[in-house]
């Protein structure tokens, strides 16, 4: 079975840590985003992964594949465009990739940046429960104006009827959470252009009854903004907790609710780390320290006594001997934050 991930854009919500990373890459629980993805597909099934790119750097993507295809024992290819195709068009250009056999097997194609329980065994039992075109996996949120939204049928339950993307009134709060399962037919319905999947090929499926919906279980976030990335993360490490409890959340006195701590970060005495916090590999945490609601990426040294919550300090970044870093603050790649200074959106921009 084959997948496409969609990596294209500049991830320009998550800068200035994208300045430095492609989105894509950018560390979440301790593993590049679509890391997540790729070895759920894996355990899936999946033996090949598309990864459809039109941004910079390349060569760190490159390197990437490079490592996971040996790594998981998957074949990891690149589809690169070379002008942004939207997000249906990247499935024309796979076309070749995604055909090269006579079994009509679908394949599955996905967002980069959202995370969830990935339960895609069920999906493609759904699949083949229904019989039709496609499938989409959805979700309830509070909002969804900023989403895909699809409206069901109510006489067959799990049939969509319309799909609205990004409506400006009220049609309904289930949302495309960007995980697909697609018969290679649909490849037919999409021509090599910048076209839109969201807008101009399920609107059309739906219209034809030939497209279902099955409700995700479980948490699921688009990671894709610094306060939805910090909301994802409180979410993930819940689920690790009532799931894999004990094998990668850390504890100890000065511990505090769901905390993933890496073997090779060092933590000073009197410091307070949680809930909510992830700090990763090479960081020194020096004494004192009070940490809640954030993510530390690699190589970050928090000076004494310093304070960070619900913001994300990015890789080899200092924060000095009692500063505050809070309110959803992003420092990018080797920020230096000087002692005692005090870093929050409320007073200064939140990209720094
Ligand atoms: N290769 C390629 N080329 N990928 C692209 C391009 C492109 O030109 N444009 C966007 N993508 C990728 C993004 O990297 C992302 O993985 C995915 O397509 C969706 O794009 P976003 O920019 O993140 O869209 P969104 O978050 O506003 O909306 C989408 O996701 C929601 C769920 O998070 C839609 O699919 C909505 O319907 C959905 O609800
Ligand atoms: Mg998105």
């Amino acid at each position: 079975m084959k997948a496409v991930i969609l990596v294209g854009g500049f991830g320009t919500r998550l800068r200035p840590l994208t300045f430095s990373m492609p989105k894509p890459l950018v560390d979440f629980g301790n593993k590049p985003m679509i890391l997540h993805q790729i070895e759920a597909l894996k355990a899936a099934g999946v033996t090949e992964v598309v990864l459809a790119i039109n941004q910079q750097q390349p060569e760190v993507m490159l390197n990437f594949v490079k490592e996971y295809e040996k790594k998981l024992e998957m074949k990891i290819t690149f589809s690169q465009e070379t002008e942004p195709l939207g997000t249906a068009g990247p499935l024309a250009l796979a076309r070749d990739k995604l055909l090269d056999d006579e079994s009509g097997t679908p394949f599955f194609v996905l967002n980069s940046d959202v995370i969830c329980e990935y339960p895609l065994l069920e999906m493609i039992q759904f699949h083949k429960s229904h019989g039709a075109e496609a499938s989409i996996m959805v979700t309830k949120v509070d909002d969804p104006s900023k989403y895909g939204v699809v409206v069901m049928e109510k006489e067959a339950k799990a049939r969509v009827e319309s799909f609205v993307e990004k409506p400006k009134h009220f049609v309904g709060d289930k949302i495309n959470a960007g995980i697909y399962l697609l018969n290679p037919s649909v490849l037919d319905r999409i021509e090599l252009r910048r076209t839109s999947i969201e807008k101009e090929i399920f609107p059309k499926i739906a219209s034809e009854k030939k497209l279902y919906a099955m409700v995700l279980p479980g948490f699921w976030m688009d990671i894709g903004q610094p306060r939805d990335y910090l909301t994802g993360q409180r979410m993930y490490l819940d689920y690790l907790r009532k799931n894999a409890p004990g094998e990668l959340l850390a504890s100890g006195d000065h511990i505090l609710g769901n905390v993933m701590v890496d073997e090779t970060a060092v933590i000073g005495e009197r410091c307070l780390i949680g809930p909510d916090v992830v700090i990763g590999p090479g960081c020194v945490i020096e004494p004192g320290v009070r940490l809640f609601g954030c993510t530390v990426m690699r190589g970050v040294r928090i000076k004494e006594h310093a304070c960070v919550s619900d913001s994300i300090v990015g890789w080899d970044s200092t924060v000095g001997s009692w500063a505050r870093v809070a309110d959803v603050t992003v420092l990018g790649k080797d920020v230096h934050v000087a002692d005692a200074e005090v870093i929050q959106m409320s007073a200064k921009p939140e990209i720094v």
